[in-house]
Order: structure tokens, then C-alpha cells, then sequence
């Protein structure tokens, strides 16, 4: 008899390991980042004599390899230090999850467990004495102990400071140890959040990612099909096609791993034993629809409101949107919701926000004695309807956008 999971059996799959292009697949060698990976290795190597070495701040933008160098120059400095006898020890905590004093503390001193050791409870110890047991163990360890903090921007702010205060004295409490921070931020106004003093103590060099380009995604996309998918179903022209694609749009290796990935599922849902243009440009379109939705779920209440207002205002009309007619239709969207409007400023740097996750396209211009303002255009994509999407799991949005606006000035 036949079974219902016949046809769906995938004989000829373009997939040979489709791992490959998991997000948390970690690639042997990383091409294209050898400058910041240097960077690291000259302060690191201080680490392998017993030293200490300097500590860093990588920034950058999504996708474009701080976690992936971070890591793989940090596997690469545990087996050098094996292979010469050194003593040193990467600690990678992720901030977005671990992003208390408490827990980050907590998160080091576990990696450093023993049998015998009092195991630290999630909650209830005073933090203090969480940092005294870490301090313990690190220094009964030894060696050199280098504490990566992935997205270090998400720490909870209150305990930032204070933990940020704690991490940059260790080396003045630690008898037989050392320590050296590693701090990875996609916002790069990050340090000018920390307070000055803790700044000046962490005096950390910044070691910037800058988005990759087509040739780069092109070879890293190549490297990936190389062990990810079957010989004969790709080549370098139809890869080339979604690297450019990637390139203009954000130059984000995750990203342009993921529009490979859909494609050739595209691929194998046509029964189509090789990756064709058609593919990646479904692929495209289908990926590109999904993250602005799931961007326009995930926007604050106050940013969905200047969003509506953008819209509203494109619907009115008005071609050329500027800061001002965005705030004169925000004001109203607010009041309509019921809400008190954030302030100018606050709305403007919301508009900048939207530029960086591609959802709007804004150009600063000048308007001579009279200051400077912004053009504005949404860059949802057609098909999308921004305002039902967010009115789904916002009220206050459907509040806003039902109500009926005083019709601005056309421009
Ligand atoms: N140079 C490269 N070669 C091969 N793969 C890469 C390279 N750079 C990034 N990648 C891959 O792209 C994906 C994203 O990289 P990574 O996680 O390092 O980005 P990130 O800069 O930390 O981004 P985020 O700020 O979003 O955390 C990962 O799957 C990684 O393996
Ligand atoms: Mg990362």
C-alpha cells in the first residue's frame, strides 16, 4: 500500500547537508574578515604569555561575522594555549539571553564548575557573592581568562553599568589570574551609553565589520554550496545573482545564506534537479515579505505609530515626506490611540531606526538657513498592507488607524 509520505520522500535532492546553512553553523575558515581577525590576534597573543591582553569592542552590523570571528579566533587562541601549555580560557556569553549582572556573573563562574563546588542558584544570592565565587574560581583555575560578551547592548541597562564596573576591575582582584573583555555590539553609539569612568577603565579598541560586498558574499555563498549542496546543481552565475541581490540590499552574510537556502528549496518544491534565477528570485520575494512581517509584529507600540503615520501619510498623497509632516500625522495618530506622543527628537531617531532595518528610505537634506530635515519613503514591499499586519496584534494601531486626519498639504 502506498504510503502518504511517498511522494514527499526527497530522492533527488539538491541538498546534500542541509546543516550548512543552519544559523548556528560555524564555517572552518572565515574569508573576507582577515583585517579585524588580525586586529584580535595581535592583542590576544598576550594571552598565551600570561599577559593581558587589551580589551576590544566588535562592531557592526547584522550578519557580517563579529559572532563568527569571535569564535573561531577564540577556538584558535584555546588551541594554540593547549598546544604550547598556556593557560587560556574563552568564556562567550550571550547578552541578549544572559543579560543581567546576576546572570552573567552566574554564566561564568558555572563554566568554571568543579565537582565538589556549591552550585550557584538561578536567583537569591546577593550578586556580590556571586562575583566573590566567580573571582574564586577563575583564580583557582588561573591562567588567562578572556570573557566574550555577544551583543553586549542588550544587557538589561541598569545592571550594565554595575557589571561592566565589576568586569573591568577584575584584573585589580584576581591573585592568580587574569581577565580581558571582548564586548560585540551591531550599535555603534553602544560605548557612548557607558558612563565615562567605566569607559575609560574598559579602554577597549573598537574593531569594525563593515557590511560585505558581492564578491565577498559571492565566495562565501560559493564555500557553503561547496559542501551544502550537490555538484552539478549550482553555479557560480546563479550564486553570483543572489550575492548581488544581497550585496545592494544589506551585505549580511546570514541573510544571504538564508535567500540560498529558500531558493533551493524553491528548487526542490518545482522538482528541479539544478538552482535557476527564478528560484532565488521567488526565494527573494518570499523572504523579503516574512521579515517585514515580522519586523512590523516586533516594532514598539510608538514606532508601529510613526510606521501608520508614514503610510497614512502615502496614502494622502504626500510624495515628499519630511520629518515635519511625518510628527503633524504622528501627533494625530497618537491622540486618536489615546496616547501622549513621544518627543521630536525621539521620532526622528525612530525614522533613522527604520532606515537601518531597510523598512523606510531616508535622506538627510538641507534646507539651507532654515536647518536640516529628512525625506522619508516607506520601503514595504507592494502586497504588504503594513498597517493590517500591525494592527493584528496592536489595538491601539487599529484605534489610530481608523480615526479620520486633517488632510495635509500635498508636496
Ligand atoms: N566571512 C564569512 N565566511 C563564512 N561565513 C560567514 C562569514 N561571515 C559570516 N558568516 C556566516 O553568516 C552568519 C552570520 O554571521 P555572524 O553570526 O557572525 O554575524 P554577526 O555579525 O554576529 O551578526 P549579529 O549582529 O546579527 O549577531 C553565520 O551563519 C556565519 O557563519
Ligand atoms: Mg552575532
Amino acid at each position: 500500500m502506498a504510503n502518504i509520505f511517498d511522494s514527499a520522500s526527497r530522492k533527488n535532492s539538491v541538498f546534500v547537508d542541509r546543516r550548512v546553512f543552519d544559523p548556528h553553523h560555524s564555517p572552518p575558515t572565515l574569508n573576507h574578515r582577515d583585517t579585524q581577525i588580525r586586529a584580535m590576534v595581535m592583542n590576544l597573543a598576550d594571552a598565551l604569555e600570561g599577559h593581558i591582553p587589551g580589551n576590544m569592542i566588535l562592531f557592526g552590523p547584522s550578519g557580517v561575522g563579529k559572532t563568527a570571528a569571535s569564535r573561531f579566533v577564540g577556538q584558535q587562541l584555546e588551541e594554540r594555549a593547549q598546544v604550547i601549555g598556556s593557560s587560556v580560557y574563552t568564556h562567550e556569553i550571550n547578552c541578549q539571553h544572559v543579560n543581567t549582572r546576576y546572570r552573567v556573573l552566574h554564566r561564568i563562574a558555572e563554566g568554571l564548575q568543579q565537582t565538589g563546588d556549591q552550585v550557584i542558584p538561578f536567583t537569591g544570592w546577593p550578586a556580590d557573592r556571586v562575583l566573590s565565587e566567580t573571582i574564586r574560581r577563575m583564580d583557582r583555575q588561573g591562567g588567562v581568562h578572556i570573557l566574550i560578551l555577544d551583543e553586549m547592548d542588550q544587557l538589561a541597562s541598569r545592571s550594565e553599568d554595575q557589571l561592566l564596573y565589576d568586569l573591568t576591575s577584575l584584573n585589580v582582584l584576581l591573585r592568580e589570574s587574569r581577565a580581558s573583555i571582548i564586548g560585540i555590539s551591531n550599535d555603534l553609539g553602544f560605548t557612548e551609553k557607558i558612563p565615562g569612568p567605566i569607559r575609560s577603565r574598559l579602554s577597549a579598541e573598537d574593531i569594525v565589520f563593515t557590511p560585505y560586498d558581492s564578491d565577498q558574499l559571492s565566495d562565501i555563498l560559493v564555500e557553503r554550496a561547496k559542501i551544502g549542496l550537490r555538484k552539478g546543481a549550482w553555479d557560480e552565475g546563479t550564486l553570483r545573482f543572489c550575492a548581488d541581490l544581497s550585496a545592494k540590499e544589506h551585505g549580511d552574510a546570514r541573510r544571504a545564506i538564508d535567500l540560498l537556502r529558500v531558493s533551493t528549496i524553491r528548487a526542490e518544491s518545482n522538482n528541479s534537479d539544478t538552482i535557476e534565477i527564478e528560484h532565488i528570485q521567488s526565494a527573494h520575494k518570499q523572504v523579503e515579505h516574512e521579515r517585514v512581517i515580522a519586523l512590523l509584529h516586533g516594532l514598539p507600540l510608538h514606532q508601529k505609530l510613526t510606521m501608520t503615520s508614514i503610510i497614512i501619510n502615502e496614502r494622502n498623497g504626500i510624495i515628499t515626506q519630511t520629518t515635519g509632516t511625518i510628527w503633524e500625522t504622528y501627533t494625530q495618530a497618537c491622540g486618536l490611540a489615546g496616547m501622549k506622543p513621544l518627543t521630536s527628537r525621539s521620532l526622528s531617531s525612530i525614522i533613522n531606526g527604520f532606515h537601518s532595518a531597510s523598512l523606510a528610505h531616508v535622506k538627510n537634506v538641507s534646507l539651507g538657513r532654515r536647518g536640516r530635515t529628512k525625506h522619508v519613503s516607506s520601503l514595504i514591499p507592494r502586497g504588504i498592507d503594513a498597517i493590517r499586519i500591525m494592527s493584528e496584534v496592536d489595538e491601539t494601531v487599529k484605534l489610530a488607524a481608523n480615526g479620520s486626519y486633517k488632510l495635509q498639504r500635498r508636496l
